[in-house]
């Protein structure tokens, strides 16, 4: 079992309402599944290559499988697959993947959030959240995020989290039907200090509930 997980994390207030983060559950599927499908435009282009149509892919009866591939690597140490929430709602996912233990100790975060509460301060929120964790709890020293150049609320929100850009990864990943560069983003243990969450209370982005 990886260590820190499972967990939940927050509450913390932001603008758009309680922020809380918790491990995935099979019962998501109907809630990730409305969401998903309504928001095919907001996600598609910034998401790896799926293969199949996106309605079968993220139809209620696709959630269990993934599901439970997610909880047999979170088993296995390899990943922390958690679910968003808002005032106790569904609001996306964040994801910490490929973990690598030894002496590098490092993983890749993702995220993506339900297009009715976006700009509201929740994936910025998120990301602090799982990367103090992962970094109090869970034995990691670094967190990469990758994102493609033109997604610029993706890179508002790692800045705003306090992440640093490193380089630009050529052709690195299969997004939307093709090889896309992609902005490769950091932060490691010793950066965040008291940690992301107090940084962003401090500027008063967040708050304690
Ligand atoms: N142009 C410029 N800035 C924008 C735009 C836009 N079109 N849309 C949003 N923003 C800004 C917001 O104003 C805000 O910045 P501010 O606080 O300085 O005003 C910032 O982007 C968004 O910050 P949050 O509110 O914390 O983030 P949000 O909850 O809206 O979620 C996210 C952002 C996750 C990128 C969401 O838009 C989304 O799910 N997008 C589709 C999927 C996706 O791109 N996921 C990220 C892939 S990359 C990765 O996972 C590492």
């Amino acid at each position: 079992r990886h260590p820190g997980w499972p967990a939940k994390l927050g509450p913390l207030r932001v603008p758009a309402g309680v922020l809380a983060v918790r491990p995935v559950r099979l019962r998501d599927a109907g809630e990730w599944s409305r969401v998903r499908l309504r928001d095919r435009e907001h996600l598609e282009r910034w998401e790896p290559t799926g293969i199949g149509p996106w309605p079968d892919r993220n139809a209620f009866w696709s959630w269990p499988s993934q599901w439970l591939a997610l909880r047999g690597l979170a088993r296995r140490g390899q990943c922390l697959p958690f679910t968003i929430t808002v005032d106790g709602r569904f609001a996306g996912q964040i994801t910490v993947g490929n973990v690598i233990r030894a002496s590098l100790r490092s993983a890749w975060i993702g995220y993506w959030v339900s297009s009715d509460i976006v700009r509201g301060g929740v994936a910025t929120g998120a990301v602090a959240l799982v990367t103090d964790h992962v970094f109090d709890f869970g034995g990691l020293h670094r967190l990469e995020a990758t994102v493609r150049p033109e997604n610029t609320p993706s890179l508002r929100v790692l800045a705003k989290a306090g992440y640093r850009q490193e380089g630009l990864f050529e052709r690195y990943l299969d997004v939307a039907g093709g090889w896309r560069d992609h902005f490769c983003y950091a932060v490691t243990k010793e950066e965040t200090g008291d940690g992301l969450v107090s940084r962003l209370v401090a500027k008063g982005l967040a708050e304690r509930v």
